[in-house]
């Protein structure tokens, strides 16, 4: 081997032919044989294994491919090492193109059998569709090629060294190369053949590559079709059966079709042949333009509603089946995904045909990220170094290659995050002189001046706001202002997904929605990046960075999605299907009492939709029907409740509070959606609930002088000790939260997280001195004062408790800040820690928002109703333990005891004297403190208790992880709260 062809060396791959495009399984006439399955293998330490390419490895071990042998024995066994994960920083010292002697490296060993007519009537072509990092090949103990570019396919013409019968293939994958440098993405480093490997019989004059050009002439609804080819002898026939076309390659032909789109993703079978081989490619007719500052599909403007995906399985890595591949587009249709960004590397290719299928618009990304260099202040940048160019732009010509036959993709991306610099004008060139008929993408060059679209990451939506009135400062280059100006703008990151959150997609989507030039977003990320492995009771959980004893690693920072590792959707998920639905419900803006609705779909009319409305009550639902509006693609209208309800039913449905609901639901459900799919849901809050009777009992006393309020019993120093037959472990006004990833972390620009700002002012170590209990009248009242160990601000807190009857009971909570206060507190309101030996079966059943968890950032899914869970349902197990679980606008909730029920009803709530509709209610059978001391969780176990927040209001979520913390319009402020509280027992 000469050095220039090392794993250590900037060159092109070495040996390999230009890959062709990827036609979906089956697509081609011509045999291919699958090398997948159990390869011999043997790990070694260093790059210089000294393992002979003609040594077959009989008595080595067998592993997987395609496979990471990282995760060979995952979750039981690490055979061949463990996952890494490191966000940014490199884990080899930066020396580019040089790497650690340490280099784990596997030999892999198989053999096959070509039939002889493939060898005879052609070329053997053998193609791998994913390698990380670095590989060498050799058949027969012949080495042919060198290879690179993880995510990306590699062709290697073999025939010449084939023999009749067996053949031995041998491969060397290095963990480390110079290829790491341009690999630097934020995920689990792992290695190996990872994708699929197979031989295929290129047959003369058969098709070495075909390219497809898929236009739409919205004005005159005309499909333009030419197919190109490489065959190295001939020409090809195009035909479309479908639509009668026959046509050489190279032409062009037009006629009437339907367009491809997110929303109606039509395709056709175009097959295109040489005497030798045909191809059946699903085509889709359609055009993308940024014209005049606009994301056009089809001629229509079109919003990215995207998510950011990284290609995961908790036990495979980045190794990912065609199930999870389909399960991954589902899911994204099914909760109003309608864009994906392929984060950030050119997925498995089978994925682009289930986008093409179902309907996705991708942003196909190159297989590019520098990001450790950074750190360093970008010195040594492969972006910017002329050595890196070849490199840099074969990796996206061999992604151009590869899919741009993918109606799906609808554009380009450069890589991600690296850095600005000269390589990136060559990129662009190479892909603009291969397909000219898509907008290409960077971010990291806020100039913009290579590509077709100002893109962004995690902008906080006053910028984004000013972008989208074309208001953004100035660049210095008045060239290149006035280029970007022109431009659209799009979000490639936003609304970080890490733990509970992210809070405020409403905000975002407002301005997305109202701003032509803004096309869109992709909430960061799809899923967390969580590895299954046991702890040493064999108990298995989701490890995160560190949990492999890595020597440098980002922690939890990889555990970031919608989808918890195991693919349940989180409850930011849920609300961001709410925040995505096409079709828009929510509270009229300058009318009380009504909703307005709005179509969002570009080129879909609400006609496939039935729009039921619901009135519910306290008790249930009052009264139910259906609208009769149709909206045409991108129109709105306001519709009060009164004038389709009508006066009379309002007035039947008693004195409690009043929801009007309206839920889109499709008349005719598509295949993929599950049962309660709808399109869009919201709710008005038409009525208040009258005030509930006040309480006028007597207070008694017992006769071991303990104060009875109705089925509530407190010592003589105020202390709570029984509701009914239920024992109390502890009972106070509370201000804290097992804090989450967002509040952790500090927002982009602040100089303290509010996490840091709640731990100084003592608020995860509150304690209370009581000053007075004392008669009031009816009412017995006990005043405390509640502050954190070490610091001087405190609540004057006053509780008043009232007897209503024998069982029952008002207690009137009312908090007053004082001192000296952060800008906010994570919830206000009421502990109430009830003894109870199975806590985590107790039912809940409850009037109010839901029936997932709901902040004040987050509640668009929040649907009012009557809701059950069990306690332990209640709970969601991020792959980090932390808050979780309110449920917003609760006016009743009925809780299963083990010594009968106990109801709670809010009576009064106002935060600031601002009347709230409902409490804030929380159910764990664990502490906040032990919530918050957890790594993961399987580490919390019940504890006797049942834990009950009661709050007036909590905190919103934001996004500070990584981004802007909560807004102005979700921060809770310290100030003056009453809550009113009815306990009945029985
Ligand atoms: C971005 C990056 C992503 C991910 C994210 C934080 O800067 O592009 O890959 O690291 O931040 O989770």
């Amino acid at each position: 081997m000469t050095a220039q062809h090392t794993h250590e060396s900037v060159v092109l791959p070495q040996g390999v032919r230009a890959p062709r495009f990827r036609p979906p399984a089956g697509a081609s006439s011509t045999a291919s044989q699958s090398l997948d399955g159990p390869w011999r293998f043997r790990l070694y330490p260093e790059a210089t294994t000294g393992a002979d390419p003609a040594d077959a490895g009989s008595d080595w071990a067998t592993l997987d491919v395609p496979g990471h042998w990282q995760l060979a024995g995952a979750p039981d066994a690490w055979p061949y090492g463990t996952p890494a994960y490191t966000n940014v920083q490199f884990p080899i010292p930066v020396d580019p193109p040089r790497v650690p002697r340490a280099n784990p490296t596997g030999e892999y060993r198989r053999t096959f059998a070509v039939p002889p007519a493939w060898r005879s009537q052609g070329r053997v072509v053998l193609r791998f569709e994913g390698v990380d990092s670095w590989f060498e090949v050799a058949v027969n103990g012949q080495v042919l090629a060198q290879s690179h570019g993880s995510r990306l396919p590699t062709e290697v013409d073999v025939t010449d060294a084939l023999v009749d019968g067996e053949n031995l293939l041998a491969a060397r994958v290095t963990q480390w190369s110079a290829q790491t440098y341009v690999e630097d993405q934020d995920q689990w480093w792992l290695s190996g053949i990872f994708r699929s490997v197979s031989l295929e019989h290129r047959p003369v004059g058969g098709l070495e590559h075909v390219s497809v050009t898929a236009g739409y002439d919205h004005r005159t609804g005309a499909g333009e079709l030419r197919v190109d080819v490489e065959t190295g002898a001939g020409s090809a026939v195009v035909r479309v059966a479908e639509l009668g076309v026959e046509a050489r390659d190279g032409e062009t032909v037009r006629v009437p079709v339907e367009p491809w789109s997110a929303e109606s993703p039509r395709l056709y079978d175009v097959a295109v042949s040489t005497p030798a081989e045909t191809v059946t490619l699903r085509v889709g007719f359609r055009t993308v333009t940024t014209e005049d500052g606009v994301f056009r599909v089809n001629g229509r403007a079109v919003k990215l509603y995207g998510v950011n995906r990284h290609e995961f399985e908790p036990t495979r890595g980045r190794a990912v089946t065609p199930e999870t591949m389909l399960a991954d587009v589902l899911l994204m249709k099914q909760h109003h995904v309608n864009a994906v960004r392929t984060s950030h590397y050119p997925p498995h290719p089978h994925f682009l045909d289930l986008c093409d299928e179902h309907g996705l618009y991708v942003v196909d990304e190159n297989d590019l990220e520098t990001h450790g260099f950074e750190p360093l202040g970008w010195r040594g940048n492969p972006t910017d170094d002329q050595a890196w160019a070849p490199l840099l732009v074969d990796r996206v010509v061999r992604m151009v290659r590869r899919d741009a036959h993918h109606p799906s993709v609808v554009v380009w991306s450069l890589g991600n995050e690296a850095g600005r610099g000269q390589n990136l004008a060559a990129m662009a060139q190479a892909v603009r002189s291969l397909d000219g008929s898509r907008p290409l993408h960077y971010e990291g060059d806020w100039a913009s001046g290579e590509v077709d679209m100002y893109s962004r990451m995690y902008a906080a939506s006053p910028e984004v706001a000013l972008i989208g009135r074309g208001e953004e400062t100035a660049l210095p280059d008045g060239a290149l202002d006035s280029h970007r100006r022109g431009l659209p703008f799009v979000l490639c990151e936003y609304a970080h997904a890490m733990g509970n959150g992210p809070g405020g997609y409403t905000d975002y989507l407002d301005l997305i929605d109202a701003h032509p030039r803004l096309m869109g977003g992709f909430v960061w990320e799809w899923i967390d990046h969580g590895i299954v492995r046991r702890d040493a009771d064999g108990t298995p959980f989701y490890a995160y960075g560190g949990d492999f004893g890595e020597e440098l690693h980002d922690g939890t920072f990889i555990a970031d999605g919608l989808l918890l590792p195991d693919r349940t959707p989180s409850p930011g998920l849920v609300e961001l299907a709410a925040a995505y639905a096409p079709l828009q419900v929510r509270p009229a803006a300058a009318r009380p009492g009504a909703l307005e609705l709005r179509n969002r779909y570009a080129f879909t009319s609400t006609e496939g939709a039935r729009l039921e409305w619901t009135l519910m009550g306290e008790d249930g639902v009052v009264g139910q029907g259906e609208l009769e509006e149709i909206l045409a693609p991108g129109e709105s209208r306001v519709v009060g409740a009164a004038e389709v309800v009508g006066d009379a039913l309002i007035e039947s449905a008693g004195d409690g509070g009043l929801w009007w609901l309206v839920r889109a639901v499709p008349r005719e459900a598509p295949s993929w959606a599950p049962e309660a799919f709808d399109l869009g849901a919201g709710q008005v809050l038409v009525r208040q609930a009258a005030p509930l009777a006040p309480a006028r009992g007597p207070l008694t006393r017992t006769a071991d002088g303990h104060h009875a309020v109705g089925p509530v019993v407190l010592d003589a120093t105020g202390r709570l000790l029984r509701v009914g037959a239920t024992p109390v472990r502890l009972a106070r006004m509370d201000a804290w939260r097992a804090l989450t990833d967002n509040d952790a972390r500090r927002a982009w620009g602040d100089p303290i997280g509010d996490g840091e700002a709640w731990r100084r002012a003592g608020l995860d170590r509150l304690h209370e001195r009581v000053d007075r209990v004392e008669l009031e009248g009816d009412t017995l009242v006990v005043t405390a004062r509640t502050a954190g160990a070490a610091s001087d601000c405190g609540f004057t807190v006053r509780y008043e408790w009232r007897t209503v009857d024998d069982t029952t009971a008002d207690l009137v909570l009312r908090l007053t800040p004082e001192g000296s206060w952060p800008g906010s507190v994570p919830r206000l309101g009421w502990l109430l820690a009830l003894e109870q030996p199975s806590a985590g079966d107790v039912t809940v059943d409850w009037t109010g928002l839901g029936p997932h968890e709901s902040y004040a950032d987050s509640a668009r899914a929040a649907l009012a109703g009557r809701w059950r869970h069990t306690v332990d349902d209640w709970q969601t197990r991020y792959t980090h333990p932390q808050e979780n679980g309110a449920r917003r606008g609760v006016t009743r909730a009925r809780l299963d005891l083990a010594a009968g029920p106990l109801t709670l009803r809010a009576v009064e709530v106002r935060v600031g004297g601002r009347p709230v509709h409902g409490v804030e209610l929380t159910a764990r059978p664990w502490s906040d403190t032990a919530l918050d001391a957890a790594a993961h969780p399987h580490e919390l176990a019940p504890d006797g208790v049942l834990w009950l927040h009661v709050d007036a209001a909590q905190h919103g979520l934001g996004s500070a992880a990584c981004g802007p913390g909560v807004l102005p319009n979700a921060v809770l402020r310290p100030t003056p709260v009453t809550l009113q509280i009815r306990l009945t027992v029985g």
